[in-house]
């Protein structure tokens, strides 16, 4: 990594503090000790209560502009090993932010800036993210990617969806950054204890590193916004 994010990490997560700080009537009184609030739950309720949607969705763009240093205005990612958050699952968002909070996902970056969030920013941050749109980018290597293709037709489809849109369980991987795809795969697959997902393990398990960027090729070239 080099100096230009882990500056902008720090200056973010400075510059969040104040944020909160300055905002921080608006905050419920638990919001601050986010490890006690089911973010899962906060979400339902946002999803049955547009007023409170709608007041978590303004905190959330608030704080997006702060993630758009390293994931692009409206998660939209200039960089290649940066996800995209455009056009994720709420959900999956929120486990995401979870598991950097509790360790389980490592990423020095993301496990100190998540700190800096209250529980409702969270949610905002989510909703934000799963309301904006990514446009596809089409395989700059299409046979590579059709070989891809049928590796993703055999198996990930499974749990992603015929289109890699996922659902509420599983995670849109349609579109996302190719070098991030790939390097998460790696991880998954290694067992190095960056990224643990006993599925995902055994999903990784028998594919060959051509394989693994042949399936990237064809994910990051799916349109996010095909039909389901
Ligand atoms: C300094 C750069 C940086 C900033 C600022 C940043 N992130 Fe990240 N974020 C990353 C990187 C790098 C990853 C990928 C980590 C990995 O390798 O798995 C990531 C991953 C994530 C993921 C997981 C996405 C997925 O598809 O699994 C979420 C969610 C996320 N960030 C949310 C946020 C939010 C919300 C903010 C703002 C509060 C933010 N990030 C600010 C660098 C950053
Ligand atoms: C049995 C269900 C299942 C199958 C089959 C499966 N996955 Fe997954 N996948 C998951 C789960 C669960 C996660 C979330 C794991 C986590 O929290 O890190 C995930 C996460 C991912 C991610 C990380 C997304 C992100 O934005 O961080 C990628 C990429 C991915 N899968 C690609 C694939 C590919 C490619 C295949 C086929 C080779 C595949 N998956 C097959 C269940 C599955």
């Amino acid at each position: 990594m080099n100096i230009r994010p882990r500056f902008l990490v720090y200056a973010a997560i400075l510059a969040l503090g104040t944020l909160v700080a300055t905002s921080g009537q608006a905050q419920p009184e638990t919001a601050r000790s986010s490890a006690n609030v089911d973010l899962q739950k906060r979400l339902l309720q946002a999803k049955d209560d547009p007023k409170l949607a709608e007041k978590l969705l303004v905190s959330g763009a608030k704080v997006a502009t702060f993630c758009a240093n390293c994931h692009g205005a409206q998660g939209n990612s200039l960089n290649p090993t940066i996800p995209n958050l455009a056009a994720q699952h709420p959900t999956f968002l929120l486990l995401q932010l979870r598991k950097f909070a509790d360790g389980t996902r490592r990423n020095e970056f993301m496990e100190g800036m998540i700190k800096a969030l209250s529980a409702d920013e969270k949610v905002g941050v989510a909703l934000f993210y799963s309301s904006q749109t990514l446009p596809g980018k089409p395989s700059t290597n299409p046979t590579l990617a059709a070989k891809g293709k049928d590796i993703f037709n055999k198996n990930c489809f499974r749990c992603h969806g015929d289109n890699g849109l996922g659902d509420e369980n599983y995670a849109r991987i349609a579109g996302q950054q190719s070098e991030y795809l790939k390097l998460t795969l790696q991880r998954y697959k290694s067992g190095s204890g960056v990224r643990v997902d006993p599925l995902m393990a055994a999903n990784t398990r028998l594919l060959s590193d051509s394989d693994l960027d042949a399936v990237v090729a064809h994910v990051s070239s799916l349109p996010s916004n095909a039909p389901k």
